[in-house]
């Protein structure tokens, strides 16, 4: 019987070989950059890395069936024995569309070798402990459309060239020891960019006039260290869904504010906004998540739409907001 298997695999090895073996070399090399670990103990010389055997590789296979490239890279849960880099290898894989590095120890910079990944759309390297600065050259990677670098330990300022991405539909950095300024080229991405996430980072200074131009869906700031107005984010005539700035240290007056019709969560908390509850809100039919508590906003609570169904702790801590769901307004208030 094994005798027979291997007659068979000796017969086959060499039209596969033929076919497939483009990176195999590459891939060979990646895993030797990473010690060789048991995870990816399945990316034998001797088999075809094209079929679903290879822990985490896919491939494209051309029309002709001439060529089958690595299309996808899934790397995650390495359980690497001690810390590695990022295989710099990796760059040589110049069909790679997918690439995903998840939770392993990886340590150092991202390598400048993805830069030469021409035909690269998504790009999630999330849960590792690179460090350095989110790197100038992504920018260089005019097929990108997603960037998620969410829980690392990168440094640094936000690259004002990211803005030239042509297709960036996604960028999320949550996570992470980012400082300095929001950029005022961030306000120059395409309209293809819908979702930016900056949470959870060391960002400062002003929210730059020019984002006014974007027309985000999804946004968030929160946990940052940013200042001032914060009014340009919205507008009536976005599409936003979600916005979230909670703990900054954002000061605008909230009262002048008009809002996307779809935004169905709002959450301000732990800023000094002041000003009161502008009456547009009761207007918001999808509105199901609110949070305005540890401001300094005054005044009634505008009754109808959901505003008395939101929980009345997402208004507490307020210099002088009242009414339902807050106690009655007084003569003081
Ligand atoms: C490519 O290979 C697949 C699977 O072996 C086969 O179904 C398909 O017909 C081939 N396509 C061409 C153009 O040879
Ligand atoms: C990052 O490094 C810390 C400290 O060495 C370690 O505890 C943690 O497991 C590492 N993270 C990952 C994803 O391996
Ligand atoms: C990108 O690829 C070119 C050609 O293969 C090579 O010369 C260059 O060193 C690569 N760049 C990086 C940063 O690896
Ligand atoms: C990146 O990968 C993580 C871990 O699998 C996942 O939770 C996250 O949604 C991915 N990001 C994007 C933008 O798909
Ligand atoms: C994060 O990066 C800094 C250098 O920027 C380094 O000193 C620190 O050890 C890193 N933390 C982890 C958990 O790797
Ligand atoms: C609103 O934020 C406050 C302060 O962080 C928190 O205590 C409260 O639970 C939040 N409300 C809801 C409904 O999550």
């Amino acid at each position: 019987m094994i005798m027979v298997l291997l007659i068979v695999l000796y017969l086959s090895a060499p039209a596969l070989s033929k076919l497939c073996n483009q990176d195999k070399q590459v891939l060979l090399q990646i895993k030797k950059e990473l010690g060789n670990p048991t995870k990816l103990s399945s990316w034998l010389p001797t088999t075809d890395y094209c079929d679903t055997i290879w822990e985490g590789v896919a491939c494209v296979t051309d029309s002709n069936n001439q060529t089958c490239r690595v299309d996808i890279l899934y790397l995650s849960h390495l359980n690497l024995p001690k810390p590695y880099p990022i295989p710099p290898s990796i760059g040589n894989l110049p069909y790679l569309n997918y690439l995903y590095l998840i939770d392993t120890n990886f340590f150092g910079a991202i390598p400048s070798s993805i830069a030469n990944l021409t035909n690269l759309n998504y790009l999630n390297i999330t849960y590792t402990n690179v460090s350095g600065t989110i790197p100038d050259f992504l920018s260089h990677i005019k097929t990108l459309v997603s960037i998620d670098f969410s829980y690392n330990n990168l440094s640094g300022n936000l690259p004002a060239s990211l803005s030239s991405l042509p297709n960036l539909g996604e960028m999320i950095f949550t996570g992470n020891r980012i400082s300095g300024a929001i950029p005022d080229s961030f306000g120059s991405f395409s309209e293809e960019l819908i979702l930016m996430r900056l949470s959870r980072n060391r960002l400062t200074g002003k929210i730059p006039a020019t984002l006014a131009k974007l027309n985000l869906r999804f946004l968030d700031l929160s946990r940052n260290m940013l200042e001032g107005d914060a009014s340009v984010l919205f507008g009536s005539e976005k599409d936003t869904v979600q916005i979230n700035l909670g703990k900054n240290n954002l000061a605008f007056d909230l009262g002048k504010v008009e809002f996307s019709e779809i935004l169905a969560i709002l959450d301000l908390r732990h800023n000094r906004i002041y000003g009161t509850l502008p009456q547009g809100l009761t207007a918001l039919k999808h509105l199901t998540k609110l949070n305005v508590s540890n401001n300094n906003l005054c005044g009634e609570i505008p009754q109808g739409g959901n505003l008395q169904r939101i929980k009345v702790n997402s208004y507490a801590h307020n210099k002088c907001l009242c009414g339902s769901p807050l106690p009655a307004c007084t003569l003081v208030n």
